[in-house]
C-alpha cells in the first residue's frame, strides 16, 4: 500500500439495532422444546440476550437499521448524505435479492451522489466493504464512502435448532471512510482478506437462492434457514482469526504489544479467549458487545467499535485491529491507526 496517492481514515461511526430485547431465560420460555437455559448459553457463549427484529416492521427492516446507523455515522464526521461518493453494504440478508440493501439505504438516506452495492461476505462482510471503500479512496477515484455492516439474521435462523438459534442477533453499524494524505498517522495501514469455498458445508442456507426458490417443501424442511457445524467452525475460526492478526501486525513491522485495541468478530466468546490466549494478548484490549448483542454478523465489528469510540476508550492515534471470520468460509483483517 506504500504506493497509493491517498490514504483512507474513518471519520465518523454508529451503530443501531432493534429495538426489541430478547434474553436467554426469554428464548428458554418461547421455545421450550429447545430445552436450553440462561446459564448453558452464557457458560457456552457469552451471550445474554440480543435484539431480535419484529416481521414487518418498518424500523426493523435490514436497510432501516442500517440507514439509522449511517445518520449517525454522518453527524460524528459531520456530513451530510449529499456529501457520499460511495454506499457499500456488506449484508447477507438483504432487505430484498433486488434491489440492493445499498439502494433502499440510498433512497432513505437521499444520498443522490453516491454509487452504491452490496457485499456479501457474511460475518467477515464489514472488513472486506472497507477495503474495498479504502481501494477507491486510495487510487483517488472517490473521497467519501460509507461503509455498513447491517444483518438481519433472525430471518434466517431456526428456531428448532438449539445449537445455533441462540447464537444470533440482529443490527447495523456504519463508518465515514474520507481520504486523507498517504502518510497521515491516522489512516487504515493495511488489509488481508482469504476465502475457502470449498468449506461452504460447515454454515449455508440450502434453499431461497436460484438453485432452490422457496417452496412449500422448502418451507416444511427449514431449507430457507442457516445451517451450520458449530464445533468445526469453532476450531477454524480460532485458527484463521490468529493467523490473520498475526499477518496483519507482521505486514507492518509490528508485534501484539503494539496494538491497542482488539475487534474480533463476536460469534463465541469462547472463540475470542481462544485467540486472544493464542496471541498472548489480554482481554481487557479486546472490545466486545456480544454479551448483549450475540453474533449479529457483518455487525459485530463496527457495533462493538462505536460502543468504544462513544466511551472514549478508543483514543485517535490507537492501533486498532479488526478482524473476522464468517461463512464460505471467509475471513480478513484490517489494521488501522485510530482518528
Ligand atoms: O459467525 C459464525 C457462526 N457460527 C459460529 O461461530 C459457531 C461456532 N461454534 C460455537 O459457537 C459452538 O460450537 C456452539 C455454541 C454452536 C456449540 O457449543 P459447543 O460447546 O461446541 O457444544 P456442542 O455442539 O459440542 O454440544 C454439547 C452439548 C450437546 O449435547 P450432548 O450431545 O453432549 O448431550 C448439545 O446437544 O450441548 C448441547 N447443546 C445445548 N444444550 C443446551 C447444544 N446447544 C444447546 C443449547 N442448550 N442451546
Amino acid at each position: 500500500m506504500g504506493s497509493a496517492r491517498f490514504a483512507s481514515r474513518i471519520s465518523g461511526i454508529g451503530s443501531h439495532f432493534p429495538s426489541r430485547k430478547v434474553t436467554n431465560l426469554d428464548l428458554a420460555q418461547m421455545y421450550p422444546s429447545l430445552e436450553t437455559s440462561d446459564e448453558w448459553i452464557r457458560e457456552r457463549t457469552g451471550i445474554s440476550e440480543r435484539r431480535i427484529a419484529v416481521p414487518g416492521k418498518l424500523e426493523d427492516r435490514n436497510s432501516s437499521l442500517a440507514c439509522q446507523a449511517a445518520l449517525r455515522a454522518l453527524e460524528m464526521a459531520g456530513k451530510k448524505a449529499s456529501d457520499l461518493d460511495q454506499i457499500l453494504v456488506a449484508t447477507c440478508t438483504p432487505d430484498t435479492l433486488i434491489p440492493s440493501t445499498a439502494c433502499w439505504l440510498q433512497q432513505k438516506l437521499g444520498a443522490t451522489r453516491a454509487w452504491t452495492m452490496d457485499i456479501n461476505a457474511a460475518c467477515s462482510g464489514f472488513v472486506y466493504a472497507l477495503a474495498t471503500a479504502d481501494q477507491f479512496i486510495q487510487n483517488g477515484q472517490i473521497k467519501t464512502s460509507l461503509v455498513v455492516g447491517s444483518d438481519v439474521l433472525s430471518a434466517f435462523t431456526n428456531w428448532d435448532d438449539r445449537s445455533s438459534c441462540i447464537l444470533f442477533g440482529d443490527g447495523a453499524g456504519a463508518v465515514i471512510v474520507e481520504q486523507t494524505a498517504a502518510d497521515s498517522p491516522q489512516r487504515l495501514l493495511s488489509h488481508h482478506l482469504h476465502s475457502d469455498g470449498s468449506l461452504w458445508d460447515l454454515f449455508h442456507i440450502e434453499a431461497g437462492g436460484s438453485n432452490l426458490p422457496g417452496n412449500p417443501d422448502v418451507y416444511a424442511g427449514k431449507l430457507d434457514k442457516m445451517q451450520m457445524k458449530g464445533r468445526e467452525i469453532f476450531k477454524s475460526a480460532v485458527r484463521t482469526l490468529a493467523d490473520y492478526a498475526v499477518m496483519a501486525l507482521e505486514e507492518n513491522g509490528l508485534s501484539v504489544s503494539d496494538l491497542d485495541w482488539f475487534v474480533p468478530h463476536q460469534a463465541n466468546l469462547r472463540i475470542i479467549e481462544a485467540v486472544a490466549k493464542r496471541l498472548g494478548f489480554p482481554m481487557s484490549k479486546v472490545l466486545l458487545n456480544i454479551d448483549r448483542f450475540g453474533n449479529t454478523s457483518s455487525a459485530t465489528i463496527p457495533t462493538a467499535l462505536d460502543e468504544a469510540v462513544r466511551d472514549h476508550r478508543v483514543k485517535p492515534g490507537q492501533l486498532v485491529l479488526l478482524d473476522a471470520f464468517g461463512a464460505g468460509l471467509t475471513t480478513g483483517s484490517l489494521l488501522l491507526r485510530w482518528g
